[in-house]
């Protein structure tokens, strides 16, 4: 029995038990088409690393001004756009990449993967990989690269 709560013990400890204070701190807000089902698999991989998300249904319409708002060009464009912590999220950006973001706080707009690299996060198509760069927006709109995968 005591072998028991101590492993039990060990299994909290260690952070096996579900989402840590840390993780379910970072919330984040997504505008997505309903139908767009590549976003809802994204959604799913956030919330599986520990995101709270929120999301909003939008038209195509206003989605296309709510990227020109936010500063994402035709170039950085995907299908959704997200907000965490004043940054912008476009597109299949991995939710590792968006906590460095977070964590790390550079002077920048937020974070994109233009287009739908197939097996980003929420592009799974079975064993196919097309290499993605996740590229930091900068203010000016210049853009650098954040992470390669
Ligand atoms: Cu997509
Ligand atoms: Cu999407």
């Amino acid at each position: 029995m005591t072998m028991r709560i101590l492993l039990l013990l060990s299994l909290m400890v260690f952070g096996v038990a579900p989402a840590s204070a840390a993780d379910t701190a970072a919330s984040i807000e997504v505008w997505k088409s309903a139908t767009c089902e590549c976003c809802g698999a994204w959604v799913k991989h956030l919330e599986a690393n520990g995101f709270t998300v929120k999301v909003n249904a939008a038209e195509p319409s206003a989605l296309a001004s709510l990227k020109r708002q936010a500063g994402i060009g035709d170039k950085l464009a995907s299908c959704h756009t997200a907000m965490i912590d004043g940054y912008v999220i476009e597109g299949h950006v991995p939710g590792t990449d968006i906590k460095r973001l977070v964590a790390e706080h550079p002077d920048a707009i937020g974070l994109a993967v233009p287009g739908m690299p197939a097996g980003s996060p929420g592009m799974e198509q079975g064993a196919e990989f097309e290499p993605y760069d996740v590229l930091l927006i900068k203010k000016d709109g210049t853009t650098e690269t954040f992470a390669s995968h």
